[in-house]
């Protein structure tokens, strides 16, 4: 979810919802916004920020404090009763909130057994009521009120709070989920990232978890739950504004396919050095001693960046020759893992927040493992609870369905495997300066790659009334056929599913028939004679064979329905190549299909409940 608060000298309104609508990719169920002006009002509605603006069109909306937020659903379904802000039950409050409060349902009885009611089925509107008890019961002023609330929860939150009692001040506070504040000339502005912000400041204090900030419009106190004095640091933000816009093109998502030819680059940029084959990661180099001597690495995810570790997978067992397993971070956290202090655990996460994974970096630091992140988004959680990482640096994110993010993650897990490879001696000198030259290429291939924009749209209006879609590989191409999959049905909705292409006989084939697309990622590689076979098994059941071949192919090219040309690299860097196309074909197919594209239903881009 999304969360904007604004108290200052200017129109509330009008920035809440800029500021919603440059949140709205972390939910999008529905949208409310409360102000303050003497007295609260509050406007929420189901659905998108642009509904909630059309209903409150022409009704009073004058105030220079207020909050709004964005909501993905978790307790109760998105409707105008479950939106955010929650009042408390004498109206004098208001809350919005992001994350999940765990202890709900004692705190509700608790509470119901004092006599409160309640109007929606959201955890939130529990939260509230719980603060306006406490409040009352030991007669505190809001901002104590909210601590001691606060100290009787368990979960997961960043929360607004406003009072009626106390016009001048917004509280805000954070255990577990994202809180950036704006600091301003006389006037603050509160967010769960940075964007809604960046436009009226660059300086901005990050609230940490267990802290809450007492905001008025010339000052900011900032307390722990323990009810200590907390000095905060402003930072300056290296986000720009126009890193946030569509710069001309019709979605975030097509900008960011078309981003990343410069994303891969930022995020090698003073990090290879070709001519003397050299990696430096700065933000992991006090481990090279560690790295000498683990005995295993265990990537966690969720998502697309759980295919990127897929993607590492083979590029660390194959360079730097230590085993590795991949997992989701739902999974592990769940099922008692054997972790010991031998091992590397590397967290893969675009926006640094997804809770499963946050849990699955708790357990396995219990169990003594080394963390290192490789996160996106720069100063959120993950990097903040790991030993050490590397940022991808492939800048903001927009478009729900990830691009630019994965293929920057799995060039820094090609950084990773060669850097560790370096430290453990796996790698001849001569065959790094090989690879690091090849890797330097890859920028202007991925360029190439984006020429086969036209072929990838005459194919997509063939495609896109398909209900199902297979998509296959193996090796490193079998994660580029998962994500491929993904990637579609995400954002198109039609089923589509990624497999080994070995496996398909053992189960798949059995949906072929002329009806069924199958994409195949059948470039010039170790496995190239192996997939033609398996593109020979599909037509021979008259399904539909879409190839992602090398530059100048001619065989596949005679039993394929239709080829997509890669440039030729070397087969450790395939997936950063093979995976464009893809991106561009879920992107034409899900327009066709009239699908909004930056906002698929029911997903959001960052997910910081389990
Ligand atoms: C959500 C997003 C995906 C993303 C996944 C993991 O499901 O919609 O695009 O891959 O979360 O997110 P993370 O930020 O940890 O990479």
């Amino acid at each position: 979810c999304g969360i904007v608060g604004y108290i200052g000298h200017r129109d509330a309104w009008s920035i809440i919802v800029k500021g919603l609508h440059r949140l709205e990719y972390r939910g999008y169920d529905s949208a409310g916004i409360a102000l303050l002006d003497g007295s609260l009002k509050t406007y929420k509605k189901a659905g998108k920020v642009s509904e909630l603006e059309e209903f409150a069109a022409g009704k009073d909306k004058t105030g220079t404090i207020g909050m709004g937020h964005t909501r993905w659903a978790t307790h109760g379904e998105p409707s105008d009763r479950n939106s955010h802000p929650h009042q408390s039950g004498d109206g004098r409050l208001s809350i919005i909130h992001n994350g999940i409060i765990e202890n709900y349902a004692t705190l509700k009885e608790a509470l119901q057994a004092k006599g409160h009611v309640f109007n929606s089925d959201t955890d939130t509107e529990i939260l509230v009521h719980l603060i306006e008890e406490v409040q009352k019961a030991d007669n505190l002023d809001l901002a104590e009120a909210v601590r001691v609330a606060l100290t009787k929860v368990i979960g997961a939150y960043a929360i607004v709070v406003m009072s009626q009692d106390e016009p001048d001040l917004l509280i805000a506070a954070r255990k577990g989920s994202p809180m950036v504040i704006g600091v301003g000339q006389n006037e603050y502005f509160i967010a769960s990232d940075a964007s809604p912000i960046v436009e009226y400041t660059k300086n901005v204090i990050y609230l940490k978890d267990n802290q809450i900030a007492a905001v008025s419009r010339d000052e900011i106190i900032v307390k722990s739950i323990d009810n200590i004095i907390q000095t905060p640091s402003i930072q300056e933000l290296t986000l720009k504004l126009e890193m946030l816009e569509k710069g001309g093109f019709d979605h975030f998502m097509l900008k960011e396919i078309y981003e990343q030819p410069r994303s891969i680059k930022d995020c090698m940029r003073g990090r290879i050095y070709p001519k003397e084959g050299k990696v430096q990661l700065g933000g992991i180099k006090d481990y090279t001693e560690k790295l000498k001597n683990i005995d295993r690495i265990v990537i966690i995810a969720c998502g697309t960046s759980w295919h990127a570790g897929l993607v590492g997978e083979y590029l660390i067992e194959e360079y730097a020759r230590v085993p590795v397993e991949v997992e989701y971070a739902s999974e592990f956290r769940y099922r008692n893992p054997i972790i010991s202090e031998k091992d590397l655990v590397i967290a893969i996460s675009q926006s640094g927040e997804t809770a499963d994974t946050m849990a699955a970096i708790e357990l396995a630091k219990e169990k003594g493992a080394t963390i290192f992140g490789i996160c996106n988004v720069v100063g959120s959680s993950i990097p903040r609870i790991t030993h050490a990482g590397v940022y991808t640096h492939a800048g903001p994110e927009i478009g729900v369905a990830s691009t630019k993010a994965f293929t920057a993650q799995v060039t820094v897990l090609t950084l990773m495997a060669l850097y560790i490879a370096q430290q453990r001696g796996s790698i001849h000198q001569g065959e790094m300066v090989k690879m690091l030259t090849e890797l330097d290429e890859i920028p202007s291939l991925v360029e190439q790659c984006l020429k086969s924009n036209d072929t990838v749209l005459a194919i997509s209006e063939k495609l896109k009334d398909s209900r199902n879609c297979l998509f296959l590989g193996r090796g490193s191409g079998f994660p580029v056929a998962l994500e491929g999959a993904l990637k579609l049905k995400e954002i198109s909705y039609i089923h589509a599913e990624g497999y080994p292409a070995a496996e398909m006989k053992h189960g798949p084939i059995a949906l072929i028939d002329e009806d069924m697309p199958v994409i195949f990622i059948a470039t010039k590689n170790s496995s190239y004679e192996k997939v033609i076979s398996n593109i020979q098994e599909v037509k021979a059941r008259k399904g539909k064979v879409i190839a992602i071949v090398t530059e100048g192919d001619k065989e596949v090219k005679k039993m394929a329905d239709y080829v997509i040309e890669i440039p030729d690299t070397n087969e450790a860097y395939l997936p950063l190549l093979a995976t464009i196309p893809l991106q561009l074909l879920s992107y034409h197919i899900a327009v066709l299909r009239g699908c909004n594209v930056d906002q698929p239903r029911n997903l959001a881009k960052s997910v910081t409940v389990e």
